[in-house]
């Protein structure tokens, strides 16, 4: 594995599953960055990952981890109902930021911490992979620089009923401890509320990513058998016609996918489940050449290249195309709507949302 002389020092808070099926993984292959430290409230799990995966320091109160000077960077990789507290704390100990998605559950809470962040300096980004698929990335800059003007667009992102059977086998066998820190209650069990969250802020993110800001939303809202479908209607401030389509499980294979057309071209897209870490396959078709491009995307572990965009950003100063914490604002904003249109049946602008998923 290549590594760069200069690797940033990365502190990951939460032993989890995303934390054991991609981001060690990910921050130990990644060119420019090293696991520096685990930290999990949950001692024994801790240790275990930290045999495994060989930090040089485990922790398992978050703020020793972030007392720590060598800590340049964390990964917050807990629930998403601590995800704006934890920010806020990493902030406070200026500390640069990579947060799982969604940013947050609420509005409110989130732009709280963009006043947070504001004059920092230090890089906040989501763990919106998905960019970092080198399919989708390939569409979006030819979004941006052969479409065209946008006419349509349509995005969909199916799970399946048979994702376990497919992680269990993809992903390593999970740890798990009876001191693992969860909110109260159990957020999972409200599935409506859960599935949009979890699902839906990368199917939000990547048609952000794809066809720029949403506007407003119509949603329709269908529960049956055991699924939930939700149709979108999307007003993106290109004024394009937009639909997204969530549909989560689908009795059928996982499929992420979108469809643009525009004034100089058609984009279409095919996602896979993420952990074959298998590019989408995306086919771009310019009017200037008629011809179909597809680009093989042979890295295509978007955990990793997320954080190397991350790192890249810090070490080198160089933007990369991460989702930002307004893209997170943004997507969490379109999800509230969406929740709120699907209870009225109305259009719901994001500009006037307020409260939470
Ligand atoms: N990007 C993706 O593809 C993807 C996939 C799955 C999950 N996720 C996101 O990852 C996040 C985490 O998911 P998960 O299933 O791993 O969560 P989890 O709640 O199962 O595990 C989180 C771990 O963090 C620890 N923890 C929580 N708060 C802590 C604190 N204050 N101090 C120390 N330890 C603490 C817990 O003990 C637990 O072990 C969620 O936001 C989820 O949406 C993203």
């Amino acid at each position: 594995m290549l590594k760069e002389p200069r690797l940033l020092k990365i502190g990951v808070l939460g032993a989890g599953p995303i934390a054991q099926a991609a981001h060690f993984d990910a921050v130990r292959k990644a060119r420019n960055a090293e696991l520096y430290a685990i930290c999990d409230r949950a001692q024994d799990l801790a240790e275990r990952m930290a045999v495994e995966h060989t930090p040089r320091k485990v922790y398992h109160d978050y703020d020793a981890m972030l007392a720590d000077p060598e800590v340049e960077a964390v990964i917050i990789a807990v629930a998403d109902q601590f995800h704006v507290p934890l920010c806020s704390k990493a902030i406070a100990a200026g500390k640069h930021i990579l947060v799982e998605k969604p940013l947050g559950v609420g509005v409110e809470e989130c732009e709280q911490l963009r006043e947070r962040l504001r004059g920092t300096g230090l890089v906040f980004q989501i763990g919106n992979n998905k960019r970092f698929d080198p399919g989708i990335a390939y569409a979006q800059r030819f979004v941006q620089e052969e479409l065209g003007e946008m006419i349509s667009f349509k995005a969909w992102y199916y799970d399946s009923t048979l994702r376990y059977t497919m992680t269990d086998n993809l992903q390593p066998i999970m740890l798990s401890s009876p001191d693992i820190l969860r909110p109260e209650g159990n957020p999972k069990a409200d599935k409506r509320r859960y599935f949009l969250l979890t699902h839906g802020s990368h199917l939000v993110d990547t048609a952000r990513f794809l066809a720029g800001e949403i506007a407003a939303v119509q949603a329709r809202l269908l529960e049956r058998a055991g699924a939930f479908c939700w149709f979108v209607e999307v007003e993106f401030a290109n004024d394009c016609l937009g639909h997204l389509d969530l549909h989560i499980p689908l009795r059928g294979d996982f499929e992420e996918g979108f469809a643009i057309s525009g004034a100089a071209g058609s984009v279409k897209g095919r996602g896979y489940l993420p952990w074959f870490f298998k590019s989408s396959e995306v086919e771009c078709f310019s009017s200037k050449d008629r011809l179909y491009r597809r680009p093989l995307g042979e890295d295509a572990h978007s955990y990793k290249r997320q954080i190397e965009g991350f790192a890249a950003t810090i070490l080198e100063g160089v933007p990369q195309h991460g989702a930002s914490l307004e893209d997170g604002m943004a997507a969490v904003r379109a999800l509230v709507a969406i929740a709120r249109s699907a209870e009225s049946g109305n259009w719901v602008r994001l500009d006037q949302v307020k409260g939470a998923v």
